[in-house]
């Protein structure tokens, strides 16, 4: 799975049956755990808050680094969408995913993309993300900033 580009997020923005929670951190290294305790916190009783918070501190540390969020001023803004079954889901099982994570950058150049690394080079944060998520996407342009998500459900029920 790479990247899907040019996709909204699902849960967030618009969909008035989803919970939603945002909340923007400084454009610096020292807001990532802030940001991760964020997610941790309001997904503290779904099956997804170790996931969620992986995937935020990675998408967090890419806007510091490949954006100007990461600059002087520079800010980001962590989502959180959750659909409206989210707690219901985590007894009763099933493959719809329910909770959506993301992070909106401020841009700059180059696009969100999986990188294919040769030999023993480790992989990046998204190929890590795509390992666990129902769907890795992105919004946006390099231009407005991108709003980068993963999308993260549970596994088929047995
Ligand atoms: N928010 C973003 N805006 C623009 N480009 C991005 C963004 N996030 C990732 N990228 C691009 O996608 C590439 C892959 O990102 P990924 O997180 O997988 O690896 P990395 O950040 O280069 O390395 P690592 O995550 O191992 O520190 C990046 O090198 C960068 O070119
Ligand atoms: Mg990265």
């Amino acid at each position: 799975m790479n990247v899907q580009y040019g996709v909204r997020a699902p849960w967030i923005g618009g969909d008035t049956s989803a919970l939603n929670w945002r909340r923007s951190f400084h454009g610096r290294v020292d807001e990532i755990g802030g940001a991760r305790d964020f997610v941790g916190f309001l997904l503290a009783n779904t099956r997804f808050a170790e996931q969620a918070e992986f995937a935020v501190s990675e998408f967090a540390g890419n806007a510091l680094r490949h954006t100007i969020s990461g600059q002087r001023g520079g800010w980001f803004c962590v989502h959180i969408g959750m659909g409206a079954n989210g707690m219901a889901i985590s007894d009763h099982g099933g493959p719809r995913a329910t909770v959506c994570v993301a992070v909106r950058d401020l841009g700059g150049s180059g696009i969100p993309a999986i990188e294919v690394r040769e030999g023993h080079e480790s992989r990046g944060g998204l190929a890590a993300i795509a390992e666990f998520a129902v769907t890795l996407g992105c919004d946006g342009s390099p231009q407005r900033g991108h709003l980068v998500w993963a999308e993260l459900g549970l596994p088929e029920a047995a």
